[in-house]
């Protein structure tokens, strides 16, 4: 027995865990600072731990008041109607059940070189393809609608990642305006705002009212601070919204999950203080690092060493763990995300030596 031919589905390569790699190097995983999944160094809402230890007791009931108070709560905030609103295991899951609503067999996507892995993952799985249209570092990874339309062919679904992983750049709304409205009627223009809390850009969920083929991601893994629990969003134009009921998996997203989100909204001042962070941080990163950056709207900064897999290795045996972007065809970048300022100015220490012995020894 073997499974379907996946030969053309590539595993997602996650940045690595502080227990993997203390393992490895026989460290204490308190020693390390990790700084390659862009998650956030402030932890999550002290709230958000309560609401989860006050739930905990009821997690042998299917999660359903939670999901409907998340959802409305959620629809409130961006003033849509509640059927707009996909709550989903992570921005992940919203990624699937677009792919499911969206794509017949053979359908095509078209996503961006260098980007995020888990679209064309997704829409593989649903047994669509792939196509991508480039952003170039010598461009700063500028991301414009002509752009993009260059290389669209009526692909059935256009990926927008504002701000981008791994760069950082974000696409302004009047260019997402620009291309919703040069693409097909048939094409959905999907706005990954994973890092929006992060940007200055208003949310591309303004657009919706306008136009019936965008849909905005969101996701509470990032400033919400809760990676771990699997909780995120699409936001759907009302004129397909109840595609939602056809398309998720029954009970998508966890009891704990969804009260843990309901409390970190309501933290407003946790998640400005890591915005506030992430903000500080990158500036101090682009200051002081010794290498040349991207600027970033997100909480993380994409640098240009050289030769990343060597910087990425040499840091971790100091005890800093960022991301070698070779898996998105970036072999001369590593992408840092933004710690606290004490993390993030140990790590600019390391990286800045770890830079200046692997120039000596290039120089040798
Ligand atoms: C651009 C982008 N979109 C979506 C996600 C998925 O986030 P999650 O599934 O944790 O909500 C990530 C995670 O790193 C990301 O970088």
């Amino acid at each position: 027995m073997q499974p379907r031919d996946l030969s053309a589905h590539s595993p997602y390569v996650p940045g690595r865990g502080v227990e993997e790699v203390a393992r490895d190097l026989g460290l204490d995983p308190n020693d390390l600072i990790k700084l390659s999944s862009n998650e956030n160094p402030h932890g999550a809402s002290p709230d958000a731990v309560e609401a989860i230890r006050r739930h905990a007791s009821g997690v042998h009931v299917y999660p359903k008041a939670a999901h409907t108070d998340l959802t409305a709560r959620i629809a409130e905030k961006w003033d849509v109607d509640d059927e707009q609103v996909w709550l989903s295991p992570g921005a992940d899951g919203s990624i699937d059940y677009l792919s499911r609503a969206m794509l017949e067999p053979e359908d095509r996507i078209l996503v961006s070189d260098p980007g995020f892995a888990y679209y064309a993952m997704s829409a593989r799985y649903h047994h669509g393809e792939v196509n991508t249209y480039p952003l170039t570092r010598e461009d700063d990874f500028e991301q414009t609608a002509a752009g993009v339309l260059d290389a669209y062919d009526g692909e059935r679904m256009v990926y927008v990642t504002s701000p981008h992983n791994p760069s950082g750049s974000v696409m302004s709304l009047a260019e997402v305006t620009t291309l919703a409205e040069a693409v097909d009627s048939g094409t959905l223009v999907v706005v990954d705002e994973a890092y929006g809390e992060f940007a200055d850009e208003e949310s591309a969920v303004s657009l919706l009212d306008a136009h019936d083929n965008i849909a905005v991601l969101r996701t509470f893994s990032k400033a919400y601070g809760l990676a771990g629990l699997r909780i995120g969003y699409a936001v759907v134009p009302a004129a397909w919204g109840d595609a939602y009921a056809r398309v998720n998996t029954p009970f998508a997203a966890s009891e704990p999950a969804c009260r843990a989100a309901l409390a970190a909204l309501a933290d407003t001042d946790h998640v400005e203080r890591s915005v506030e962070t992430a903000r500080w941080a990158r500036e101090y990163l682009a200051a002081e690092l010794d290498a040349p950056t991207f600027e970033s709207a997100g909480n993380f900064v994409l640098a240009a060493v050289g030769d990343a897999a060597a910087v990425a290795e040499a840091a971790q045996r100091e005890g800093v763990i960022v991301r070698d972007c070779t898996s998105f065809g970036l072999p001369g970048c590593v992408r840092i995300s933004t710690g606290t300022r004490e993390e993030t100015r140990t790590a600019v220490d390391t990286l800045n030596d770890v830079l200046a012995t692997l120039e000596l020894g290039a120089h040798a």
